[in-house]
């Protein structure tokens, strides 16, 4: 169910709030992301409710949707930020969110990118390697000042979701190995300009279950309490991101924030630390809509296809990870419609340009408006413009308000971003 949602129909037209798509389609032309500032409020303190009255910070993974009036509004509600490269930590500055409350995260941070978030100002690097930790120690001295740091472990649990977005498991990239981490925190402790403060995990993305956060987070107690015994401080576990959304309307019902904060209460709550998480998608994917247009209805070889005006480029999760999207017309349709099987594709020259395939719908014509579901998160921050289909604008709506956030550019601006050499 999308009940956590605010995309509703009313008189029969799908609403983003009080704000009919149509309205907006009208306004800035298809297709266009719409996010709702209501859910993603809601969703946003959902965590926050859960975690109370543990002493914790929710920081938004800016991966999952990084527009900076998304970063403003979570920002403002008191949200810290997850980045994970040095243009992600320019945009959460650039929204307002002072450097305390960033979360450095990722397995390739560059010297550039530490000397970035030490001198605007960081809560932590979460450091994933021993040759990183090496390099923050170098950059952190250089510049005089300590670097506050957690290391990642990788707790060796399988996260039971696809193999792309699993980062567990030991054959993963991310993190050390947790049997490694009394050697490594002790090297940490012996290298010049690093302060341990944690310790951080994330274990993968889209979890549907709460068993391996909960194999994950004990680990991460033990390893607490081990690292207390040789005499580290660790006063802060980040817990990471990973909880998953129904993206369909069936019976799919992954855990509640509110549940997966009492499992973060007994796993870890006896410890005294202070309590961080970095979820993206559960705030950000059933926040976002992605609304498209119907282009041409093609009759093929025992299926008909739905071409629309989104494309791969636009949400490329369906052709990435065979991930499945709701669609729904913008326009309700009547309610004994028989529904009609489609291929629903987008015009680019690829097969693997197919966001469904013989998916069951009302009857569409062209011109009709349809609206692609829990595409809030990986969406925009995932397009390209191959094709050279220009980015799509991304509009933000709360209560009977809208605005673009941000805007198509011109093909002018996409074409002078190339150069010709003038010995051509
Ligand atoms: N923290 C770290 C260190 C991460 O790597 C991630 C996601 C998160 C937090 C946020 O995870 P979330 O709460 O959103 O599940 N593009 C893929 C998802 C990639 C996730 C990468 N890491 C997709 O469209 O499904």
């Amino acid at each position: 169910m999308h009940s956590m949602d605010h995309f509703l129909y009313r008189n029969g037209v799908l609403h983003a709030e009080d704000v009919p798509l149509t309205e907006i389609a009208a306004s800035v032309g298809t297709p266009f992301y719409v996010y709702s500032a209501a859910t993603l409020t809601r969703h946003y303190t959902l965590f926050t409710e859960a975690l109370s009255p543990l002493p914790h910070m929710v920081c938004f993974a800016i991966k999952s949707l990084s527009n900076l009036a998304v970063l403003k509004l979570l920002g403002d509600l008191g949200a810290g930020m997850d980045v994970v490269s040095g243009g992600e930590y320019r945009r959460a500055l650039a929204a307002g969110i002072p450097g305390n409350r960033i979360v450095f995260s990722g397995v390739g941070k560059t010297r550039d990118e530490m000397r970035l978030a030490l001198t605007h100002g960081i809560r932590q690097f979460n450091v994933e390697s021993e040759p990183e930790l090496r390099a923050l120690s170098e950059v952190a001295t250089a510049m005089g000042v300590v670097a506050p740091i957690t290391i990642r472990v990788n707790p060796d649990v399988d996260a039971r979701t696809h193999e792309k977005i699993a980062t567990g498991k030991k054959e993963n990239k991310f993190g050390i190995p947790i049997d490694r981490a009394s050697a490594v925190y002790a090297e940490a402790a012996a290298l010049p300009g690093l302060q341990i403060i944690g310790i951080d995990v994330h274990i993968g993305s889209q979890l549907t279950e709460l068993e391996p956060f909960e194999q994950a987070y004990k680990k991460v107690a033990d390893l607490t309490e081990r690292l207390r015994a040789e005499g580290h401080t660790i006063s802060r576990l980040d817990l990471g991101g990973g909880l998953g959304i129904p993206y369909t309307r069936s019976n799919e019902a992954p855990p509640l924030p509110l549940d997966y904060g009492a499992l973060i209460k007994r796993t870890v709550g006896h410890l005294g630390c202070e309590i961080e998480i970095e979820p993206g998608r559960l705030i950000s994917g059933n926040s976002g809509l992605l609304v498209s247009q119907v282009i041409y209805v093609k009759e093929g070889e025992g299926r008909d296809f739905l071409i629309v005006d989104a494309a791969m480029n636009d949400l490329v999760r369906p052709s990435m990870y065979g991930a499945h999207h709701d669609i729904d017309p913008v326009i309700e349709a009547a309610p004994a419609t028989e529904p009609h099987p489609y291929d629903v594709v987008g015009p680019v020259c690829e097969t693997g340009d197919t966001f469904a395939k013989a998916r069951p719908l009302a009857p569409l014509n062209e011109g009709d408006l349809i609206a692609f579901r829990s595409a809030g998160a990986y969406g925009a921050v995932m397009a390209s413009e191959y094709n050279t289909r220009p980015l799509i604008p991304e509009v933000l709506v709360r209560g009977d308000q809208f605005a673009v956030i941000r805007a198509r550019p011109t093909f002018d601006e996409i074409l002078n971003r190339d150069t010709i050499p003038t010995w051509l």
